[in-house]
């Protein structure tokens, strides 16, 4: 065997395919595949130490990255095809503040900073490993579908490195226009259909091999390699897995690769203990809630039950729902990447749970207040913390880590109607109008608001 193969993950599938094709739905049955190592044949890890060693290596392009340090662990990639925009270099940070608002220990609740990345979103992670396998296979356009991070990113990769012609899809409901501002700044071709995300990836998927698009949405299993990395830097800063990573889920990329990056590490020998995982969707948008927590939907050591998940499709069908929140960002339907999250759940022993857009705001705004801001999809993590805290599934002495999906400036008019609109939010921290004269501004700054 080969040491790299994209394989079925349905267990009784034998569905496989070669690390030069580029169509990644599973030749036999239509599923989604995943990239399989065999370690046996490929050189050992480098470890922890010589991982953070290489940090301090400025000088090396493949070093400046912070996916890329770990290159031993996403053997796909060849080192001469390594396409970096000096993503992953993003921060770990403990929240006392945040955690108060969560119920948590001062010390045990930290924010893994992912909009601190290049386009302002973890996307980058797995950007760059798709841009890297691209250039392995010599794919010239890259399309994807997006709520505006993926095509942010994929526009950002294809303008910085000029390896690829970007080809974007959004949907015509709700779109940040900070997000859409980089699509169009970076000039990516962007058509902007009549649909929502779920449209719009199907599209994509159906038109991508008629049009020699390389797909670059999470569908796509090498940018899940370039994802596993965040977990990579967590255990790097902790020195040990946490117990318990808490994120949001849209389209379960993260949630896919988060599994996968602990399974490997686990069975290489690299970790001792595996976190617990926690994905929290938008109470607008909860088909995994709806799926795991109200029909029972499971892994089963790979043979999950599509009919519950084709019925459940049927009725969004039949009632003609649309995802509805202000997360634009996760207003999904149909998660691409649903088995490979079912299966991070059964690995990591993780929960699902839905949280309200007002759960999510206000979290933002805590968030913000305690330091590092976020778009309103990130902070489902620390609603979610808080919700899971108040159930007693997290004990305040745990050591929890929510992920910060995105950037504060991502989606700013949420966050001006949080403060400013007619239904101001909990939190909400409103300027002062004030005459321009010095006695009645400093009247105001005197009387400690
Ligand atoms: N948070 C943000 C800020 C996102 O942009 C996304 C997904 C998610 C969370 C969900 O992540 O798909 O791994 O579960 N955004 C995609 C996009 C869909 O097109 O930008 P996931």
């Amino acid at each position: 065997m080969n040491s790299v193969t994209l394989r079925c993950v349905r267990r009784s599938c034998t569905g496989q395919a070669g690390l030069h094709q580029t169509d990644f739905t599973c030749p036999q049955c239509g599923g989604i595949l995943d990239v399989v190592y065999d370690w046996k044949h490929l050189p050992v890890p480098v470890g922890w130490d010589a991982w953070r060693q290489r940090r301090a290596d400025v000088q090396s392009a493949r070093n400046r990255s912070g996916v890329w340090r770990f290159c031993d662990l996403l053997p796909f990639a060849s080192e001469e095809n390594l396409v970096t925009v000096g993503e992953g270099n993003t921060p770990l940070i403990q929240a006392p503040q945040v955690a108060r608002y969560v119920g948590a220990k001062a010390e045990n609740l930290y924010l893994q900073h992912e909009g601190m990345n290049p386009s302002g979103s973890f996307k980058d992670n797995g950007m760059t490993a798709a841009f890297t396998h691209a250039r392995m296979v010599g794919a010239t356009q890259a399309a994807c579908a997006s709520t505006g991070n993926t095509s942010a990113s994929l526009a950002l990769f294809a303008a910085t490195t000029g390896l690829l012609r970007a080809v974007v899809f959004v949907g015509s409901g709700k779109l940040s226009q900070s997000k859409l501002a980089q699509a169009l700044d970076h000039h990516a071709l962007t058509l902007q259909i009549a649909g929502n995300f779920d449209d719009a990836l199907a599209r994509v998927r159906e038109l991508a091999p008629q049009a020699r698009l390389y797909v670059v949405n999470s569908v796509n299993p090498y940018r899940l390699e370039g994802q596993k990395t965040v977990m990579f830097r967590i255990i790097e800063s902790l020195g040990d897995a946490p117990g318990w990573i808490i994120t949001p889920g849209g389209n379960l990329g993260n949630a896919a690769a988060f599994g996968k990056a602990f399974q490997e590490l686990y069975d290489l020998g690299l970790i001792k203990k595996l976190p617990r995982l926690a994905v929290i969707v938008a109470q607008g948008a909860d088909t995994l809630d709806q799926l795991v927590n109200k029909r029972g939907l499971r892994w089963n050591d790979g043979e999950w039950d599509q009919g519950i998940i084709d019925d459940y499709y049927a009725e969004l069908d039949r009632t003609h729902a649309k995802p509805n929140t202000v997360a634009s960002a996760i207003a999904i339907h149909r998660p691409a990447n649903l088995p490979k999250a079912l299966r991070s759940l059964a690995y990591l022993n993780g929960v699902v749970r839905s949280v309200s857009d007002e759960a999510m705001l206000d979290a933002k705004a805590q968030i913000a207040q305690g330091g590092f801001g976020c778009e309103p999809a990130s902070a489902a993590s620390v609603a979610g913390a808080k919700l899971l805290i108040e159930e007693g599934v997290i004990q305040p002495d745990e050591r929890v880590v929510c992920l910060l999906t995105a950037h504060a400036l991502k989606d700013p008019d949420v966050t001006v109607q949080y403060h400013m609109g007619t239904h101001a939010g909990r939190f909400a921290h409103q300027p002062i109008p004030v005459a321009n004269d010095a006695a009645a501004i400093l009247k105001v700054i005197s009387s400690g608001i």
